[in-house]
């Protein structure tokens, strides 16, 4: 008999962020995916499933998107690839400045790359790399807040305070700062526990700004960690405090750019911009792997000499790949054509509607939303995320809570039908997965 693609994955694949064993056991589902279309998946069953985790929050605009198609064929009988050391091309310069006019002209530098801890890896060495060109080479300390997230690379783990991923690395990695998060669930309200979190930011740059090159945060939602939210204040008194001690802020927007939040960019909620910009997972609507590092002038023209050495030498094979550029201008298109932002506040507040009602449950807390990420903590047992996942899968939704907390991040293309079964499998998942 003949192996089924589950049978031939399970024994040649080896399936990311997954202790393989739980597929083996049958305890964590592996779906065989043969197609997608809109907002849905289709596995080789025929089953469907409404994607509403954005398939790990990249897909804005739904699977096989005919606008994005028809720009990557056009691409593929034009360029695939090229080397984008010594060479250029219509896609990436075009990308760039369409980036940087986005960002409000403040950050016309754009450095690309593959994923988003590689755009993690380039912020954090361009941030020292610049004080070191500045005569500054003792400023190479990097501080990041408790719960935040920024990869899996060794770089992007030294600034990650996630146990499960960071554990078993330890001895590996270089260590950063750990500072208080200002996830409003820890405060009387999201404004104290910003003004909490950057008071403890303002004391330790008091002592330590002299050996520190940045601060790394994820602007408004800190996504893996359990999509902890807070208030945009905190970003405003980050950004003062960095000026005043001389260090740089990256924001990483990996998972909360392209309109995720509810803004363009998360951090225009604050009114202020970062020194480095870092972006992935949307940027191609969900297509192919790209990131960038935005930066500004000031940290470009430390970097542009006669010296090779004082240039940032670093690179990757398909940096800035045009397949991947053209998927993100088609979907920036899609962006202006549609009027996206606006379309996705009425979404937000139907989804909103339907959902609320489920922080009344007894074991529900802290129910929260910014822009199209929705999310709540759940008190149950260990295995109630796995428990949540199925139930949900068998409810032709695909979901995949944090620990406890269950959140939607949907493509942005969701009809209201759609919007409807995602919350009303949400509510029956969740009475599913909690035990009698
Ligand atoms: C905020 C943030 N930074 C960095 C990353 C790493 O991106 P990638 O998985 O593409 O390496 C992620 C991934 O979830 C993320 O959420």
């Amino acid at each position: 008999m003949q192996a089924t693609l589950l049978q031939r994955s399970l024994a040649a694949v080896w399936h990311p962020c997954t202790q393989m064993r739980h597929h083996a056991s049958g305890e964590l589902p592996l779906l065989a995916i043969s197609h997608g279309k809109g907002a849905w998946l289709y596995d080789t069953d025929g089953r469907r499933y409404l994607d509403g985790i954005s398939s790990w929050w990249v897909n804005l605009f739904g699977h096989c998107n005919p606008r994005i198609n028809a720009a990557l064929k056009d691409q593929l009988e034009r360029l695939e690839h090229v080397i984008l050391a010594g060479a250029t091309h219509e896609p990436v310069v075009a990308l760039s400045e369409r980036l940087g006019a986005l960002a409000g002209g403040a950050l016309g530098h754009c450095f690309y790359a593959s994923d988003g801890a590689s755009a993690t890896e380039i912020a954090l060495k361009m941030s020292a790399h610049f004080w070191r060109n500045s005569g500054q080479a003792e400023k190479h300390g990097f501080l990041c807040l408790a719960g935040g997230y920024h990869g899996e690379t060794l770089g992007a783990l030294g600034v990650t305070d996630i146990p499960i991923f960071r554990d078993a690395y330890a001895p590996l990695l270089r260590p950063a700062a750990v500072l208080p998060s200002p996830d409003a669930r820890q405060g009387a309200s999201p404004l104290a526990a910003a003004e909490c979190a950057a008071t403890a930011l303002e004391q330790h740059l008091a002592e330590h700004h002299e050996q520190i090159a940045a601060l790394i945060v994820e602007p408004l939602v800190q996504c893996a960690t359990g999509m902890a939210m807070h208030d945009p204040d905190y970003l405003g008194r980050a950004r003062a405090l960095c000026d005043r001690y001389r260090v740089h802020l990256i924001c990483d927007e990996i998972a909360v750019g392209f309109g995720r939040t509810g803004t363009f960019f998360a951090h225009e909620q604050a009114g202020i911009r970062p020194d480095f910009l870092c972006l992935s997972k949307g940027i191609t609507g969900g297509y192919l792997p790209l990131s960038v590092v935005m930066t500004t002038d000031t940290i470009y023209q430390a970097f542009y000499d006669d010296a090779t050495a004082r240039g940032f030498l670093h690179s990757h094979s398909y940096t800035g790949n045009p397949l991947a550029c053209r998927a993100a201008l088609a979907t920036l298109d899609i962006f202006s054509q549609d009027a996206v932002l606006v379309a996705n506040t009425a979404k937000a507040e139907r989804i909103d509607a339907l959902l609320r009602p489920l922080a009344a449950h007894p074991q529900v807390r802290h129910y929260r939303r910014r822009g199209m990420i929705f999310a709540f903590d759940v008190d149950a047992d260990a295995g109630f995320g796995r428990r949540f996942h199925r139930a949900a899968l068998e409810r032709e939704c695909l979901l995949r809570p944090i620990g406890n907390t269950v959140y939607l991040m949907p493509p942005y293309i969701l009809d209201d039908a759609e919007i409807e079964q995602l919350c009303r499998v949400v509510g029956e998942a969740l009475d599913a997965a909690l035990p009698e």
